[in-house]
């Protein structure tokens, strides 16, 4: 079971070894349990100017970021402190987390992390400071569900094959990286050795954003992982809820873990009424954004079973359903990333009400065709709703297949249970933003699908409800100006036809 995470720590600790050494010729290995593993990158609220980072040690270290536009470290590195404490979980070392602050916008940085005077530090990776062009890549990706070591392996293929085909700002993975690295008083922290250490080589250059699955649950073992702000004053237990900006796009990450009475099916309520608070002030506070996105691992609409709630143990997904949807059409998003059910669906741009405690779901077909790049996108010209999509398994640890979902309340348009791991690839460029649905077949990324979200400002303008009143009131006005105008030129008219003759009759 160890031996991927041997390999992987004794692969890493060649690398480790102390500069001063290697320029003696002398091969010796530092110590394994001082060299920072599961090290991950993340933004901060300020991504042009900022970057976080969080990893562990088996023993205690200190917690050195270094970074510099120089490959070499041999000039101008900026070197950050951080905080290095016990990890909440069991077994799991020491916790390290610092960021890297005032930096250069739009500018190439390398950094390493861990003890300078053990002299003892990670591989090199490397990050680009936010531009000012307002084109933005992003892979989302889902459920990889670390369980042993074959799954290490598929995932890493996948992100090989990603990482090496497109020059991405940034991953979204909604949840369940692991498989229940602590359960039943059992640790088996070694599945996120699989879902990080291991895939270090595709992970080091690339920000990782994530959102918690159930799978991710256990005591605080998430927030381990990740250097995200533990804003609106949670304790990280369960998951983590924030947000974070890039170019125009707003993304909200929710934790689906955060649920109230979620243990007794009669008195269940959905997500806790605190993060529920958050989301809507969140939702308003951004609601200039021009592109707004969730991230969630529980999926409300999609041709899982777990979204349609058939084992009935999944009680808390309609509650959820009927929280998020009225709020996310409210609101305008326009994109929300699911997982928990591990296949392929997108739903149409939906509409939800909530009326006497019933959902009310409309969706909108129209679609035009959009050519770009000898492809073909599936268009929505100004949707009404968010579209809801699910992304496949992105290791292949477990495939769902689509059910025999309820078409009136979970209108979508694709649904495919695949057997191959998959991922889509988004970006956005000028008005539009592009999806593209891959699957990964003999290690090859396959396209299977594609769609595209246009915002035209024109078109909505002539089409804004408020217009067409306002409009209706213009002509109807017209139109009583012209009879005012038209009665006063017959009176007058008639006026003076009546004096002339009268006067005519006088003189006569
Ligand atoms: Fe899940």
């Amino acid at each position: 079971m160890l031996r991927i995470l041997v390999s992987s720590l004794l692969a890493l600790s060649s690398l480790f070894t102390p500069l001063s050494l290697k320029e003696e010729g002398i091969h010796e290995l530092p110590n394994v349990h001082q060299v920072p593993r599961m090290v991950t990158m993340s933004f901060t609220h300020d991504t042009k100017h900022e970057m976080a980072f969080n990893y562990n040690t088996d023993y205690h270290t200190d917690t050195i970021l270094e970074v510099s536009q120089d490959e070499d470290f041999s000039k101008d590195v900026i070197e950050f402190t951080g905080t290095t404490s016990k990890s909440k979980v069991s077994n799991d070392g020491f916790i390290h987390q610092v960021k890297a602050t005032n930096l250069k916008e739009n500018t190439t940085y390398y950094y390493r992390l861990g003890d300078k005077e053990l002299n003892i530090y990670s591989p090199i990776g490397q990050f680009k400071t936010e531009n000012n062009h307002p084109f933005t890549s992003f892979v989302h990706l889902s459920d990889p569900q670390m369980m042993e070591e074959s799954n290490a392996l598929t995932y890493g293929r996948l992100l090989n094959e990603l990482t090496s085909s497109f020059d991405l700002d940034f991953l979204s993975v909604t949840g369940d990286l692991v498989n229940n690295s602590w359960l039943n008083n059992t640790p088996h922290l070694e599945q996120w050795e699989y879902s990080l250490t291991a895939q270090f080589d595709y992970l080091k250059n690339i920000p990782l954003m994530a959102v918690a699955g159930n799978h991710d649950e256990s005591d605080y073992d998430f927030s381990s992982r990740f250097n995200y702000p533990l804003e609106d004053d949670q304790d990280g237990k369960g998951g983590i809820y924030y947000s974070y900006d890039y170019h125009d796009m707003h993304f909200i990450a929710l934790n689906t873990n955060d649920t109230s009475n979620r243990e007794d099916k009669d008195h269940a309520t959905g997500l806790s009424s605190k993060q529920l608070t958050w989301l809507e002030n969140d939702l308003k506070e951004n609601s200039d954004a021009k592109w707004k996105v969730i991230m969630m691992h529980k999926g409300i609409f999609d041709a899982g079973s777990h979204s349609s709630n058939i084992s009935g143990e999944d009680y808390d997904i309609p509650l959820i359903r009927e929280q998020l949807a009225p709020l996310f059409s409210q609101y305008h998003v326009d994109l929300v990333l699911q997982g928990h059910d591990h296949l392929y669906s997108r739903s149409y741009p939906l509409t939800c009400l909530l009326e006497n405690e019933e959902l009310k779901v409309s969706y909108q077909e129209e679609t035009i065709k959009v050519n770009k790049d000898n492809k073909e996108y599936d268009t929505y010209l100004n949707p009404k709703g968010p579209i809801y999509i699910n992304t496949g398994s992105a290791s292949g640890s477990k495939y769902y297949s689509v059910v025999n979902y309820d078409h009136d309340l979970i209108p979508l348009e694709k649904s495919y249970g695949s057997t191959n791991q998959m991922c889509t690839y988004y970006y956005v460029e000028n008005d539009t933003l592009y999806g593209e649905i891959y699957e990964l077949i003999d290690g090859k990324l396959s396209l299977y699908d594609q769609f595209a979200l246009k915002k035209d400002d024109s078109i909505l303008e002539e089409n804004k409800p408020n217009d067409v009143g306002d409009n209706l009131q213009n002509n109807n006005n017209t139109l009583i100006t012209i009879l005012i105008v038209v009665s006063c030129v017959v009176l007058f008219g008639g006026l003076i036809t009546f004096i002339i003759i009268k006067r005519r009759k006088h003189n006569g």
